[in-house]
């Protein structure tokens, strides 16, 4: 069976960068055959963690529908703006209630992380912030990450890089890290015969 693979963006604006980079993954995805789901943060609306309220009402909606929408999936990507050098505290707050789903979705799970800023650092910082929680919940976050400096003047209107360069060097992370997948996929089918 093909790998199937969530692309998220963690943005909430109409006309985000992160939403486009996440669009383009998402077509990259797709040419190595794997199959591709996209979806945006705001599709998937909850409030802040609130202990009493998960004791006293259980999971938000939004946190439940996320959470299968990870758990059906091989592998995710996150494209993810850099909020004041850190990781925007909407996606965090997404990953602390998901995290107190049962089974949560994030362990042994691959993920890959790419970002897209106007500045010049591509937002390269959010990703490091990115990688603790995930990593603390079992995910497996590969080593490269993809980072999209001055992204506003990035794109060309047919949604690809307007650097020839970097999109070969976004293609082919994409197409390592999917690799990786399928051979740790492989690896655990042999394992359960
Ligand atoms: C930003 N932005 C930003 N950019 C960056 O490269 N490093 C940073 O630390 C920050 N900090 C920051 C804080 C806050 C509160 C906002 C609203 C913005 C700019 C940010 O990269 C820019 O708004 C992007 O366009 C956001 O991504 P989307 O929404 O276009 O995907």
């Amino acid at each position: 069976a093909p790998t199937r693979v969530l692309v998220l963006s963690a943005s909430l604006r109409a006309d985000s960068l992160n939403t486009r980079l996440a669009s383009l993954v998402a077509h990259l995805v797709r040419d190595t055959g794997a199959t591709v789901e996209l979806a945006r943060m705001g599709e998937f609306p909850m409030p802040l963690y609130d202990a009493d309220a998960e004791v006293a009402e259980g999971l938000p909606e939004g946190t439940r529908a996320l959470r299968d929408r990870l758990a059906a999936c091989d592998a995710f990507v996150i494209a993810s703006p850099e909020y004041n050098a850190s990781l925007p505290g909407g996606l965090k707050n997404a990953i602390d209630w998901v995290s107190r789903a049962g089974p949560q979705p994030f362990k042994d799970k691959h993920a890959l992380l790419v970002s897209a800023s106007p500045s010049l650092v591509g937002g390269n910082r959010g990703l490091w912030a990115l990688r603790i929680p995930l990593e603390h919940l079992g995910t497996r976050v590969y080593p490269d990450m993809f980072s999209l400096a001055r992204a506003h003047e990035g794109f060309t209107d047919d949604g690809a890089l307007v650097d020839t360069g970097l999109q070969e060097r976004l293609a082919e992370a994409v197409t390592s890290f999917l690799r990786l997948v399928e051979a740790d996929t492989r690896y655990v089918c042999l394992q359960r015969r």
